[in-house]
C-alpha cells in the first residue's frame, strides 16, 4: 500500500489561511482581507471569492438578531453561528468573536470560552475587545494554544463607556494610549489587530510600528489588512450605515422586489405555473378516478 499522503485540497479549494500568512501578507505588504460571517451559505460564497478571513463577529446581534447593540449576544448565540459559518469555509481563517461577559470576570473563563469557540465552533482564532486591560486574558488564551486577534479603537461592547459608537484616538494623548495598547497586546501574543474607527494616520503609524498585521475598520487605508460587517458591504442591514463603509450592492431592495413579485404572482396566480408543477400520467389519473368512485 502507497504511504504517499493525498492532500484533500482540490483544485477549486485554495490552501488554508492561517495566522502565519497573516504574517507573511504583512511582511510581503500584500493587504490581508477579512469579512464577517454568519451563516453557511454566507461563508461559502465569502471563501469562494478567496477573502483570507471570515470573522464571526458579536455584529451578529445586530445586523442578524435585531438588537439595539452587540451586548445581549451570548456563547451560545455566537457558537450557534460560528458552527455555520465553518461549515461553509474551509480554507478562509474562521475567527469567533468573543460576546460580552465572556473573557471579562475572569482569566479563567476567558480560556475556557476561548477554547469553546475552537473545540464547538470550528474557530481557528478567537477576537477580543480592549487593551492593556485584557493582557492577562490574552496572555492566558494564548498560553493554552488560541490564537488571539486584539480589538482597539471603537470597541462596541464598550458602548456605554464611550458614550456611543464614536471614533477613538482622536486627541494626542487618546493616540498614545492607544499606541501603547497596541504594544501591549502584541507583547501578550496577540497575532493581529483590529483598529475600528481611529484616525487614519494614527492607524497607519500603529501599523507600521508593531510587527503583527494590523486590520482596519474605518481606519483608513494605511492598514496591514481591512475587515467589514458584510451585511453594510451588501446593503443588507437598513437602520443605519457607518460612514466608513463601502456599500456594494443593495441587497435589502433586492429582497424586497424578489418578495413583492413573488406576492403579485400568487395573487394574480401567474406562480406556480406548469413548469413548477408535479404531474401525474393521463393512465394513472384514469385508474386512480376508477378506484375511487366508491370512496
Ligand atoms: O463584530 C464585528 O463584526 C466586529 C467587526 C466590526 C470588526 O468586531
Amino acid at each position: 500500500m502507497s504511504t504517499t499522503t493525498i492532500s484533500p485540497t482540490t483544485s477549486h479549494q485554495r490552501k488554508k489561511v492561517t495566522t502565519l500568512t497573516f504574517r507573511q501578507k504583512k511582511e510581503r505588504g500584500e493587504p490581508i482581507t477579512m469579512l464577517t460571517a454568519y451563516d453557511y451559505p454566507t461563508a461559502m460564497a465569502i471563501d469562494k471569492a478567496g477573502i483570507d478571513s471570515i470573522l464571526v463577529g458579536d455584529s451578529l446581534g445586530m445586523v442578524v438578531l435585531g438588537y439595539e447593540n452587540t451586548l445581549p449576544v451570548t456563547m451560545e448565540d455566537m457558537l450557534h453561528h460560528a458552527r455555520a459559518v465553518s461549515r461553509g469555509a474551509k480554507s478562509a481563517l474562521l475567527v469567533g468573536d468573543m460576546p460580552f461577559m465572556s473573557y471579562q470576570v475572569s482569566t479563567e473563563e476567558a480560556v475556557r470560552n476561548a477554547g469553546r469557540f475552537l473545540q464547538n465552533g470550528g474557530m481557528d482564532a478567537v477576537k477580543l475587545e480592549g487593551g492593556r486591560e485584557r493582557a492577562d486574558a490574552v496572555r492566558a488564551i494564548v498560553g493554552a494554544g488560541i490564537p488571539v486577534m486584539g480589538h482597539l479603537g471603537l470597541t462596541p461592547q464598550s458602548v456605554h463607556q464611550l458614550g456611543g459608537f464614536r471614533a477613538q484616538g482622536k486627541t494626542a494623548s487618546a493616540a498614545k494610549r492607544l499606541l501603547e495598547d497596541a504594544h501591549i497586546l502584541k507583547d501578550a501574543g496577540a497575532f493581529s489587530l483590529v483598529l475600528e474607527s481611529v484616525p487614519a494616520r494614527l492607524a497607519e503609524y500603529i501599523s507600521k510600528q508593531i510587527s503583527i498585521p494590523t486590520i482596519g475598520i474605518g481606519a483608513g487605508a494605511g492598514c496591514d489588512g481591512q475587515v467589514l460587517v458584510t451585511h453594510d458591504l451588501l446593503g443588507l442591514f437598513e437602520r443605519f450605515t457607518p460612514k466608513f463603509v463601502k456599500q456594494y450592492a443593495n441587497f435589502h431592495a433586492e429582497m424586497n422586489k424578489a418578495f413583492t413579485d413573488y406576492l403579485d404572482d400568487v395573487e394574480t396566480k401567474r406562480f406556480p405555473a406548469v413548469e413548477h408543477t408535479v404531474e401525474m400520467s393521463d393512465d394513472e389519473w384514469d385508474d386512480f378516478q376508477r378506484l375511487t368512485l366508491n370512496v
